[in-house]
C-alpha cells in the first residue's frame, strides 16, 4: 500500500503496522526480543513503581492502590529529589501497607525513569512531563513492564511515531497499556458514546468541544535554577516539554472527538489562535487559546475551542449534531443527554481515576490484555495538528503532519541554559520545525 494511502481506508490494525514500523522502517521492532508470558497470576502481589511523582503522579498511585489491594507501590522517580521527598509523606498516609518504598528505590534526575525500569517493578505509571513519555515508555516495553500511561503521549510527530511503535512491540510481548485519557474509563461516558455510535441521534454532522477553563499554576523563579530547570519546573509553558495546552489539556475533548468519529483520525484542519493575556516571559512561548476545526473525510466537521483566561465565560463539554438529534457528553456532571433527556440514570459507576487502573490490574491477572496505544497517539497527533495549524495559520494535511520530522527539544539533557523558543507567528512559522 502507498504513502498515499488514506488512514481511514486502513484497518486499525495495518494502520499501526504501517504507520509505526512502515515509517520507522521497522528499527525498533527489529530489536526487540521474543514475546514472553508476562502476565501474572490471579493472586500475585504486583509491584508498582511511579514515575513523575507529581500532582497527577501521586493521584495515579493512590488510585491504583485503591483499585487492587494485592498491589504495592515499590519505587519512586523524579526529575527532582524535592518532588520524591514532598510526595512520600502523602502517598505513607493514603496507602498505608501498600507503601513499601525503600530509599533505594528512589531515583532522581534525568535517568531516574531507566534506573525505577530496571528494578523489579511490574508495572509503572507514567505520569512525567509529556516530552519525556516517548522514551520512557519505550524503556518500560523493552523491559516488559505493564504500563499506565498519562496523556499526551508526546509532543511532536517523531514521538508520536515513536509510541505507536512501542505499543505495536506491546502488543507482541502481550503488555498492557492502558491510557490515562480518563474518559474513556467513565461507564456513563462510554454508554452515551456507545448509544450516539449506535445512532441515537442519526448520523453525525457536527461536533463541537469546549474546553474553556481558567489558568493555571506558575512555579516562581529561584535564583539557584538554570534556565532548563525553570522550564522543567514550568514545563507547561514550554511547547517541547508541554505540547502547548491544546495538548496537554485540549486532549481530552479532541479524544471524544476521535471516539464519537469510531477512532478514525480527520484529514485536515485550519486554526486560529494566540497569546492574548498570557504574555509575561515567565509564561514562557505558549499561546492561551485555540480554535480549530478539524474535517473528516465523509465530512463532517469539529469545532473545536480551548482558552485558559481568568474571568472569561468557562465550559468544558462536547455537543454532538445528529441527522436526528443532538446530544451532550458531560452536561454538567450527568454524563450523557440525548434528545434533550438525561440518560444513564442507574446507580453511580465507579470513578473514572480508579476504574482505568482496576481495568489494567485486571487485564493484567487474566493475561487478556488492553492496548490503549491507537487511540492515545491519534488523539494526541489531533492536538499537534491543530496546535500546528494555529502557530502557522496553513491547512495541515493530518497524514503528512504524522509523517512530518519535526521533534522538539534539546539534544542533550543537561542543567544549563537551554532556549526559550520565539512565540509562533501565523503566516510567518513554517511547519514543520525543527
Ligand atoms: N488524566 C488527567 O486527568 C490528568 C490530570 C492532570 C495531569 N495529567 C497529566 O499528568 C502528567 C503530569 O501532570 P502533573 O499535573 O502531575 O504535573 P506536575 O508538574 O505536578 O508533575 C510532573 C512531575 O514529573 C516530573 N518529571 C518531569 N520530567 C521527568 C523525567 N524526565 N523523569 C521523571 N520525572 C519527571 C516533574 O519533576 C514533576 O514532579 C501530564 O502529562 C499531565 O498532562 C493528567
Amino acid at each position: 500500500m502507498s504513502a498515499a494511502t488514506s488512514l481511514s481506508a486502513c484497518s486499525r490494525r495495518t494502520f499501526l503496522h504501517q504507520t509505526a514500523v512502515g515509517v520507522l522502517g521497522g528499527t525498533l521492532a527489529a530489536t526487540l526480543g521474543p514475546a514472553r508470558m508476562v502476565h501474572a497470576a490471579g493472586s500475585d502481589v504486583l509491584k508498582v513503581g511511579l514515575i513523575g511523582c507529581g500532582g497527577r503522579g501521586r493521584g495515579a498511585a493512590v488510585n491504583a492502590m485503591n483499585a487492587d489491594k494485592n498491589v504495592q507501590l515499590t519505587a519512586l522517580a523524579d526529575l527532582f529529589p524535592d518532588q520524591i521527598e514532598a510526595a512520600r509523606p502523602g502517598l505513607q498516609a493514603e496507602i498505608g501497607d501498600q507503601y513499601q518504598v525503600p530509599e533505594d528505590q528512589c531515583f532522581a534526575g534525568f535517568d531516574a525513569a531507566k534506573q525505577l525500569i530496571a528494578t523489579d517493578v511490574d508495572v509503572v505509571l507514567l505520569a512525567e512531563t509529556p516530552h519525556y513519555r516517548p522514551a520512557h515508555l519505550q524503556a518500560a516495553v523493552e523491559a516488559g513492564k505493564h504500563i499506565f500511561c498519562e496523556k499526551p503521549i508526546a509532543v511532536d510527530p517523531v514521538g508520536v511515531r515513536s509510541v505507536l511503535a512501542t505499543c505495536e512491540a506491546a502488543e507482541k510481548k502481550g503488555l498492557n497499556i492502558v491510557s490515562g485519557l480518563c474518559w474513556r474509563y467513565d461507564l456513563r461516558v462510554r454508554e452515551t458514546i456507545d448509544r450516539i455510535r449506535n445512532g441515537a441521534i442519526g448520523d453525525i454532522v457536527a461536533i463541537q468541544e469546549n474546553y474553556l477553563t481558567s489558568t493555571l499554576w506558575l512555579r516562581e523563579r529561584q535564583p539557584s535554577w538554570s534556565e532548563m530547570e525553570y522550564q522543567n519546573r514550568n514545563w507547561l509553558y514550554y511547547t517541547w516539554l508541554s505540547g502547548d495546552h491544546i495538548t496537554e489539556q485540549f486532549i481530552h475533548s479532541l479524544d471524544k472527538a476521535l471516539w464519537l468519529m469510531g477512532d478514525e483520525p480527520p484529514q485536515r484542519c485550519f486554526g486560529l489562535g494566540g497569546r492574548q493575556v498570557r504574555t509575561l516571559p515567565e509564561f514562557g512561548h505558549i499561546y492561551d487559546h485555540f480554535s480549530v476545526c478539524y474535517e473528516w473525510a465523509n465530512g463532517v466537521k469539529a469545532f473545536a475551542y480551548t482558552r485558559q483566561m481568568a474571568n472569561c465565560h468557562n465550559d468544558v463539554d462536547d455537543y454532538v449534531l445528529g441527522t436526528q438529534g443532538t446530544a451532550q457528553i458531560l452536561a454538567r456532571g450527568v454524563k450523557g443527554v440525548i434528545n434533550g433527556k438525561v440518560v444513564n440514570q442507574g446507580a453511580d459507576p465507579p470513578g473514572m481515576y480508579d476504574y482505568e487502573h482496576a481495568e489494567l490490574f485486571r487485564a493484567i491477572r487474566s493475561g487478556k490484555p488492553i492496548n490503549n496505544g491507537r487511540y492515545m497517539s491519534l488523539s494526541t497527533m489531533m492536538a499537534i495538528a491543530g496546535r500546528e495549524a494555529c502557530y502557522t495559520g496553513q491547512m495541515i494535511d493530518f497524514e503528512e503532519a504524522l509523517r512530518a520530522d519535526m521533534r522538539l527539544g534539546p539534544e542533550k539533557y543537561e542543567w544549563g541554559d537551554v532556549p526559550v523558543d520565539a512565540i509562533a507567528l501565523p503566516g510567518v512559522t513554517a511547519f514543520p520545525r525543527a
